[in-house]
Formats: structure tokens, sequence, C-alpha cells
């Protein structure tokens, strides 16, 4: 799909990246000639997935223990990386979630998942930029929200919350930063299943084959197919693309939008019955 040095000379921060689709989205850079830094809270992870890309790209990642939610960690991490060499794109992949309804919510509950996915995306985000800015180094940023960041879902509250709250972070900052040299964009995937995300919010098979049945493609996103959006976004050809949140869900949230949708329950009987009457009632007219 991509020249085999489409992300040559960067160098990218991946939050979350030991695992799940931040995992996949490294090893797409790393492919495409990037160098590679992730953190993430459990360092065993970090360094399991960088043996893993050190056997095909050797010497391609770096790794840092972080926990996003903790500003000064997140600040120490920074400090660490942009001595080494300064990156030149931000990933925002880290994120919390769980099912529940809202109204059994505790407030710990609700800060669980606000603060690694909106308090610490913007802690990383700030400090990546400033120190961008500061530098007078143009850069990335590319975010993972959600399509409910549009719409809202009940049951998963304090992440809709937070990630419409990243939305607004990647919409402001496209503006104020654009002007030097910083973009920031946003990929709002639909259902691409991992272990860590599916434990938690696909708790049956039953509910797994529903929402199959909910996307018009059929089927759950692969994990390659975001990673190439992402790398896409992140490419310097791409360099006109600011403030932008691209979904990649199959058609999933279009579905259930549209209001005429509904309609694909009728079967051809019922579609005939509907040919015939409205024939019927053009003669009359
Ligand atoms: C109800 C829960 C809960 C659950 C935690 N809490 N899990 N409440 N249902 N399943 C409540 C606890 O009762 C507690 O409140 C408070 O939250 C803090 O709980 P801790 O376990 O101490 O929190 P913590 O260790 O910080 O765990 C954070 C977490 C956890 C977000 C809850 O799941 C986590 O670390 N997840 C990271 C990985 C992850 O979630 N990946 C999936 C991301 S998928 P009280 O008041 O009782 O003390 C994603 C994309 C979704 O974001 C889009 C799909 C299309």
């Amino acid at each position: 799909m991509f020249q085999p040095d489409l992300l040559a000379g960067q160098r990218i921060l991946i939050t979350g990246g030991g695992s799940g689709l931040g995992k996949g989205m490294g090893r797409r850079c790393l492919e495409l000639g990037a160098d590679l830094v992730i953190c993430g809270r459990r360092t065993e992870v970090l360094e399991e997935a960088k043996a893993e890309f050190d056997a095909d790209f050797p010497g391609g990642t770096a790794t840092y223990g972080c926990d996003i939610r903790d500003a000064d960690q997140v600040e120490a991490m920074l400090d660490g990386v942009f001595a080494e060499r300064p990156i030149t794109a931000l990933v925002n992949n880290a994120a919390g979630n769980f099912l529940a309804r809202s109204e059994t919510l505790s407030p710990r509950a609700f800060d669980a998942v606000t603060r690694i996915v909106l308090n610490g995306t913007a802690y990383v985000t700030l400090g990546v930029g400033r120190r961008w800015l500061e530098a007078g180094q143009s850069g990335t940023v590319l975010s993972i929200v959600a399509t409910y960041a549009w719409t809202g879902s009940g049951y998963v509250l304090p992440s809709a919350c937070a990630k419409a709250g990243v939305q607004a972070l990647t919409q402001s900052l496209a503006v104020e930063w654009g002007g030097r040299g910083i973009r920031l964009n946003a990929i709002a995937p639909g259902p691409f299943p991992t272990e860590g995300a599916w434990e938690r919010l696909v708790p049956s098979k039953d509910l797994d084959s529903a929402w199959k049945a909910r996307i018009p493609l059929g089927r759950f996103g692969e994990h390659d197919e975001l990673a190439n959006l992402a790398c896409f976004l992140l490419a310097g050809g791409s360099g006109y693309i600011n403030g932008e949140t691209v979904v990649i869900d199959g058609g999933e949230w279009l579905k259930g939008a549209g209001q005429f949708n509904f309609m694909e329950a009728l079967d051809d009987e019922d579609w005939d019955e509907m040919t015939r009457k409205a024939q019927k009632a053009r003669n009359k007219g």
C-alpha cells in the first residue's frame, strides 16, 4: 500500500504502545522506516513488545515506563525522550474503558477512565507541543478517539466524555498550533478486537455477533487497516490534513444514524407488498 520508506526519518512516540492497537500501529511504523518510542504503565509488557520488534527491526524501539495520568511522570519521560532525540510525531493511543450503567458509576470510576483518556492525553500532547514550539520544530499528533465522541454512547459514559474532549483538544490545537508547523488529527475507529478492550466491552459471544450485524461490511476491523490509516496521516504527504477526525468503522455509525436503515429487516415479500401498495396508490392518483 505504501512506499517502504514512507516514514523514514521519523521518530514516533506511541502511548500504550506495548499492546493492542498501539502495538499494531507501532509495528507498521517500524515497517515503514520510522523509529519508535513506546510508553505504558507495565514495563514488562513494553519489554516484550520491544523484544518482538527488535527481532525484525534491531535497535528501532525505545521504551519508557510511564503512567500518563501522572503529569510528573509524563514530564520525566519527555525530558528523557527529547534528550535522546526529539520525536517527530505523537500517537495518543493509551486508553481505559469499561461497560457500566451510568447511574452506578462512582466518582472514582468516572475518574479512572477520564484521567487516562482526557487528562493523560492532554499532559502528553501539551508536553510534546511545548517542546516542539520551543525548538521551532514541526510535528504531528494523532489521537485515537471513537465515533461516540460525536454521538455519545450509553454504558461507556466516562469514555464518551473523554473522547469528545480529546476531539476538542485536537481541533483547538490544530488551529492554535497549525501556523507553527504542528498539525493534529484523530482517528475514530469502530470495533477492532483486542484482548484488553474485548474482555471489558464484549463479555459474550452473542454480543459479539450482535455487534457484527450492526456493521454494513459485516465484520470487525483488522489491525493493519487501522495501522495503515495512522501511517497515512503521520506521513508528510498528508501535510495539509489538520484538525480532522477520520472514521474507520465499516460504516457502523452511519448505519445507526440513517433514519430508514432499519428497513433492512424487510424481506423480499415485504418489498413486493410495499411495491404493490405504492402502485395501487399511484393508479388511484
Ligand atoms: C464498574 C469499575 C470497573 C468496571 C473499575 N471500576 N472497573 N466500575 N465497572 N468494570 C471502578 C472501581 O470500582 C473504582 O471505583 C474505580 O473504577 C477505580 O478502579 P481501579 O480498578 O482502581 O482503577 P484502575 O486500576 O485505574 O483501572 C482503570 C481501568 C482499567 C480503566 C478501570 O480497566 C484499565 O486500566 N484499563 C486499561 C486498559 C483498557 O481499558 N483497555 C480498553 C480500552 S478500549 P470505586 O469507587 O469502587 O473505588 C477503549 C476504546 C473503546 O477505550 C471503543 C471501542 C469501539
